[in-house]
């Protein structure tokens, strides 16, 4: 059994499930060095879904440990790296591991909510957002808003495990609103995403998907 299962088991569901929805204190800390290892598969599949170019505008809403906005700005030297997470200590930990490209002035990470982003209209040419929608307090405001910004032929990839598997697992009966994958497929249709598809990985401790879908131009 993984480290980061073990974990999840030791503390009370309560705890676990406020933690993964927005991680704070030194608890809170601990949490975001698991999840960047036991999330890894699933951000992996996200990245890829992005099919980054070197000067993409990338967003990703919810980056937590900040490990994707490390990968992101790996794979885009000459674009512009956003992100946004309403956890001050997710903000902090990802500003630790992300110090250099910051320094660059190619990545910059702020606090924010998914329901009101600080970026322009039609700016961002890849967004990605993986393990947070079941925490999203208005869904249909937070996928409103990622089809604002997103320029004309833009992506966005949602990482997501599927409900019937999140159901089964005890903790999810608090705090979040599990969702199925094809349920993710018709919100992107309904927000005016176009090419909608996705990819699956089962290296995680659970099956994962990145839901994808683009603007039209
Ligand atoms: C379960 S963690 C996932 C972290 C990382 N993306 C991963 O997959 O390993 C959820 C993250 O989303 C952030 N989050 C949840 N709801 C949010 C919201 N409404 N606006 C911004 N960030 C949010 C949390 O603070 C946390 O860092």
């Amino acid at each position: 059994m993984s480290l980061f299962r073990l974990f999840l088991r030791a503390l009370p569901e309560r705890i676990v499930a406020k933690q993964l929805k927005k991680p704070s204190g030194l608890l809170g800390l601990a949490f975001g060095r698991m999840m960047s290892k036991g999330n890894a598969g699933i951000n992996e599949l996200v990245l890829d879904g992005l099919d980054l170019t070197l000067r993409d505008h990338v967003l990703e809403v919810g980056f937590g440990h900040g490990a994707l906005i490390e990968d992101i700005a790996k794979q885009v030297p000459n674009g512009q790296i956003f992100g946004l997470d309403y956890s001050k200590t997710m903000v902090k930990q990802a500003i630790s591991r992300n110090r250099r490209s910051i320094k660059q002035g190619r990545v910059r990470l702020v606090t924010g909510d998914i329901s009101r982003l600080p970026y322009e209209d039609q700016t961002m040419t890849k967004i990605a957002t993986v393990n947070t929608l079941y925490f999203w307090p208005d869904v249909t405001k937070g996928m409103s808003e990622l089809a604002r910004i997103a320029k004309p032929g833009a992506r966005l990839v949602i990482g997501i495990r599927d409900k019937t598997e999140m159901d089964q697992i005890p903790f999810t009966k608090h705090e979040f609103t599990t969702i199925s994958v094809d349920d993710v497929k018709k919100l992107l249709t309904q927000h005016g995403w176009i090419n909608i598809r996705s990819e699956y990985s089962d290296v995680d401790m659970m099956g994962s998907y990145a839901v994808i879908g683009e603007r039209p131009e």
